[in-house]
């Protein structure tokens, strides 16, 4: 395990040392990042020592490689029930959110990047980031929709605990899934949205629908008005209105 105070991204210092011949099980936790990534070009912010921020190396044989993103939202959304007592749902395709009435908050997110050499996975970098310990005044800062374990439950969370019941519940279901039990279905069932009326935004455009279905790729297929049903497999599920 890698711990820094400070860094560009842990997902970079994981990928640089993967290249370098870093094992599988490679753990890179970090306090504060200056360049910290999200999916679909965003950035990923959180003030210094309040959040929890770690990637996680897999070399993964070629059939699991796209479980470990569904793994890893299961694994965050498990440590956060169990060490801070909180409901943690997932928003297609992996947010962490905490559902409230119509709505949601984010709570985290995960955000994987394969490296793949001669058309085979050479490896896959699982980052994964979670606002712990952001106080509530501090969260529109981060992004509109931001929530933290502390702004939901009233109470600090220890991220070191955190952490260890995230890396535990990681290494269970991967040994799971090499032993040939995919996380699928347990993903399906903490998925938020499923039934429900939502915006998809995508990098073609965004389309509203009926988030009717996943499919074993994890792409979300959407009912459109016109009565289309149209896959996804990239892109973000925005609040209905
Ligand atoms: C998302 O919801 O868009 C994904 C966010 C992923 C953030 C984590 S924080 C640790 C790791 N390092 C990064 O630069 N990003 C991921």
């Amino acid at each position: 395990m890698i711990r820094l105070l400070s860094t560009t991204s842990t997902n970079d210092v994981a990928r640089d040392l993967a290249r370098q011949g870093a094992p599988e099980g490679t753990v890179v936790v970090a306090d504060y990042q200056t360049a910290g990534r999200g999916r679909m070009g965003r950035r990923w912010l959180a003030p210094p020592g309040t959040s929890l921020l770690c990637s996680l190396l897999f070399r993964p044989h070629p059939e699991h490689a796209r479980d470990l993103p569904f793994l890893c939202a299961l694994a965050a959304a498990d440590a956060v029930e169990k060490v801070a007592g909180l409901s943690v749902a997932l928003k297609w395709p992996n947010d962490l959110i905490v559902v409230r009435g119509e709505g949601w908050r984010k709570l985290g997110g995960i955000l994987a990047e394969t490296e793949v050499s001669g058309g085979q996975v050479e490896f896959v970098v699982v980052g994964i980031g979670i606002n712990v310990n952001v106080p509530p005044e501090v969260l529109p800062s981060l992004s509109p929709e931001a929530t933290s374990i502390l702004a939901e439950t009233g109470r600090e969370t220890d991220r070191e605990q955190l952490l260890i019941a995230l890396l535990e519940q990681t290494d269970l279901l991967y040994r799971q899934l090499r032993a040939g039990q995919r996380p699928f279905a347990q993903w399906v069932t903490r998925l938020a949205t499923l039934g429900q009326e939502v915006r998809l935004s995508t990098v073609e455009g965004e389309w509203c629908g009926i988030a009717e279905a996943v499919d074993e790729e994890g792409a979300l297929l959407l009912r459109t008005p016109d009565g289309a049903l149209r896959r996804v497999l990239v892109g973000d599920v925005l609040r209905a209105h």
